[in-house]
C-alpha cells in the first residue's frame, strides 16, 4: 500500500505570509495545496449574494452545506467586505463543522494523487489535521502585516488606506482569536516563524528547513 500522504499545516493570522509559504512549499514538494480561507470566503459570498446577512446563522449554514468546488474560484472573494464577512461566518460552529469533511478529505487523499497536502488557515494544526506531521505557525507584528496587506490590495488595483486596513485587520484577528470554536492559536507542537523582519525567501527557507527536519527524523 502507498504511504499515507504527508500533511503540512500552515496557520497564522491575516497577512502573516502563510498563503505564500503554503503555496511555495506545495510547489517545491509536489504536494497539493488548499487555501482553507477560500472556503469561509466563499460561504460569506454566497450568503451575501442570496441577500442574506452573513451574521444570520441560517443563511451561512445553508451556504456552507451546499458549497461547490466552483464557488472557490468565484469572483471577488478577496474583496474587503467578503474578507470581513468570512470571519463572521467562520465563528459559527455549524459552518465550521460543515466544512470539516472536505478539508480532511483533501488531506487524506490529495487531488492528483500527490504524495502530500499543504493546508493553510487558522485551525489546521489544532482541529482539522491535529496529526499533521509538520505544523507551522506564521506570525508578524500587526503593523508589518497591515503594510503587506496594503501593498497586496494596491497591486490588485484597490484603494487601500493603511490606518483603515490596520483597524479592520485587528478587528478580524480579535474575532478569529476570541471565538469559542477553533480559535486562531498555534498548536502546542507547531513551529512558530515570526516573519516581521523576513522577506518571503527567508521565511520559505525556515519553513523548508523545519519540514526537512521533521520528515527526516520520522523516517
Ligand atoms: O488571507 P487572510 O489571512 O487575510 O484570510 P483567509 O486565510 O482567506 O481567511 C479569511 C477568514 O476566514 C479568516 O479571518 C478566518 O475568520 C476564516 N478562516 C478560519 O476561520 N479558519 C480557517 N482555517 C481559514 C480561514
Amino acid at each position: 500500500m502507498a504511504d499515507a500522504p504527508v500533511v503540512v499545516a500552515v496557520d497564522g493570522p491575516a497577512a502573516s505570509g502563510k498563503g505564500t509559504i503554503a503555496r511555495r512549499l506545495a510547489e517545491h514538494l509536489g504536494f497539493a495545496h488548499l487555501d482553507t480561507g477560500l472556503l469561509y470566503r466563499a460561504v460569506a459570498r454566497r450568503a451575501m449574494d442570496r441577500g442574506g446577512d452573513p451574521a444570520d446563522g441560517e443563511a451561512a449554514l445553508r451556504a456552507a452545506r451546499t458549497l461547490e468546488a466552483g464557488d472557490l474560484a468565484g469572483e471577488g472573494l478577496r474583496e474587503e467586505t467578503v474578507t470581513s464577512a468570512a470571519s463572521v461566518v467562520a465563528a459559527d460552529p455549524g459552518v465550521r463543522a460543515a466544512l470539516l469533511d472536505f478539508q480532511r478529505g483533501f488531506a487524506a487523499a490529495p487531488p492528483g494523487g500527490a504524495a502530500g497536502a499543504v493546508l493553510d488557515g487558522r485551525d489546521i494544526g489544532t482541529v482539522v489535521c491535529p496529526d499533521a506531521q509538520v505544523k507551522l505557525f506564521l506570525d508578524a507584528s500587526p503593523e508589518v502585516r497591515a503594510r503587506r496587506r496594503v501593498r497586496e490590495l494596491r497591486q490588485r488595483g484597490a484603494n487601500a488606506i493603511y490606518a483603515a486596513v490596520l483597524r479592520d485587520m485587528e478587528a478580524r484577528d480579535a474575532r478569529d482569536r476570541d471565538r469559542a470554536v477553533a480559535p486562531l492559536a498555534p498548536a502546542e507542537d507547531a513551529f512558530v516563524i515570526d516573519t516581521s523582519a523576513m522577506n518571503a525567501d527567508e521565511a520559505f527557507r525556515e519553513a523548508l528547513a523545519h519540514f526537512d527536519a521533521r520528515t527526516t527524523s520520522q523516517k
